[in-house]
C-alpha cells in the first residue's frame, strides 16, 4: 500500500470524485455493461488530482514495472527525504528558509564521491554525446534498454550548451561556461559537485542528481565537464 504521504491523500481526494455512469440528462442511451463507462469526470478534477488519478488509479502506468536501477515504477514515485522537504516548501508557496536550505545542502554534499585520480577533465567529444542524450532511465511504454546504449545526462533538455544547437531554458545557459568561469581547481570542484548532486548548492533545484543517483559514472561526469570547460569544446567557441 501507499504510505501516508500527501500523494496518497490527494489520491483519496481524487477517488471521491468518482461517480457511476448512468442516464444522461439529455436522455442518451446508457452505455452497455460491456462498454467501458466514463467513470470519472475529469472536468471536476484539479490538474494534480487528474495526474494522480491517471498514474495511480487508471492502470495506465504499470506501478510494478521494473526500472533500470533495479526497483519498480512505484519506488520511483516514493519520495526520499530531500524530495519530501522540497515538496513541502513548494506547497507552502513560500521561499525556503535559510536553515532548511543549509540542512539540504549539507545532506547533499555528504553524498558526493570524488574520483580517485582527482578531478581532471575527460574527453569533451564523449561529454558532448552524454550531454545531448536523454537515453537512459525512461520507463513506461518503451523502457531504455541499457544493452542497447549508454545512459546520457539529458543536460540539453534544461540548458543551452554549445551555440550550434538549441537547448532548454529550465536551467541557465551554459554556453561559454569554461571561457567565462575559468578552470581553477575550485571551479572544477564546484562544477563536479553541482553535476554529481546539485542540491549541495541549490537546495530545491530541479536538476537531477546525476552522480548521487547513479545516472552517470564519475568518468562520464568528467567527460561532460570537459565539454563545459575544454577550450577546444564547441561550448567555448
Ligand atoms: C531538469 C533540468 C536540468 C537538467 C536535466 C540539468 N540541469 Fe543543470 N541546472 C538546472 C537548473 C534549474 C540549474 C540552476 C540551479 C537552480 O537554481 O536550481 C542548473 C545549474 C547547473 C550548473 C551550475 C550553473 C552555474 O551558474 O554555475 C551546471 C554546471 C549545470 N547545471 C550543469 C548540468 C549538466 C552538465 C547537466 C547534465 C548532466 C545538467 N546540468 C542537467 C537544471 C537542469
Amino acid at each position: 500500500m501507499l504510505h501516508k504521504t500527501p500523494i496518497s491523500a490527494a489520491v483519496a481526494a481524487a477517488t471521491l470524485t468518482l461517480f457511476t455512469a448512468g442516464c444522461t440528462a439529455t436522455g442518451q442511451v446508457q452505455p452497455k455493461a460491456t462498454e467501458a463507462p466514463a467513470q470519472v469526470d475529469y472536468t471536476k478534477m484539479k490538474p494534480q488530482e487528474l495526474a494522480e488519478y491517471l498514474v495511480f488509479q487508471s492502470g495506465s502506468y504499470d506501478l510494478a514495472q521494473p526500472t533500470q536501477e533495479g526497483t519498480t515504477g512505484k519506488d520511483r514515485l516514493t519520495q526520499d527525504e530531500l524530495q519530501k522537504v522540497c515538496s513541502q516548501v513548494a506547497r507552502s508557496g513560500k521561499e525556503i528558509d535559510d536553515k532548511t536550505a543549509e540542512r539540504i545542502n549539507k545532506m547533499a554534499m555528504a553524498t558526493i564521491k570524488y574520483p580517485e585520480g582527482g578531478i581532471k577533465l575527460g574527453d569533451w567529444r564523449k561529454g558532448r554525446d552524454i550531454a545531448w542524450s536523454g537515453f537512459g532511465f525512461r520507463t513506461a511504454h518503451n523502457p531504455d534498454d541499457h544493452n542497447r546504449g549508454t545512459p546520457g545526462g539529458n543536460c540539453y533538455n534544461c540548458h543551452q550548451l554549445a551555440a550550434d544547437r538549441t537547448g532548454g531554458t529550465i536551467g541557465p545557459s551554459l554556453t561559454g561556461y569554461g571561457k567565462i568561469r575559468g578552470s581553477s581547481p575550485e571551479m572544477l570542484k564546484y562544477a563536479y559537485e553541482v553535476i554529481y548532486n546539485p542540491h549541495a548548492y541549490f537546495a530545491c533545484t530541479q536538476m537531477p542528481r546525476s552522480g548521487a543517483k547513479g545516472l552517470l559514472t564519475q568518468q562520464q561526469i568528467l567527460d561532460v565537464m570537459a565539454y563545459l570547460f575544454d577550450p577546444a569544446s564547441p561550448v567555448n567557441k
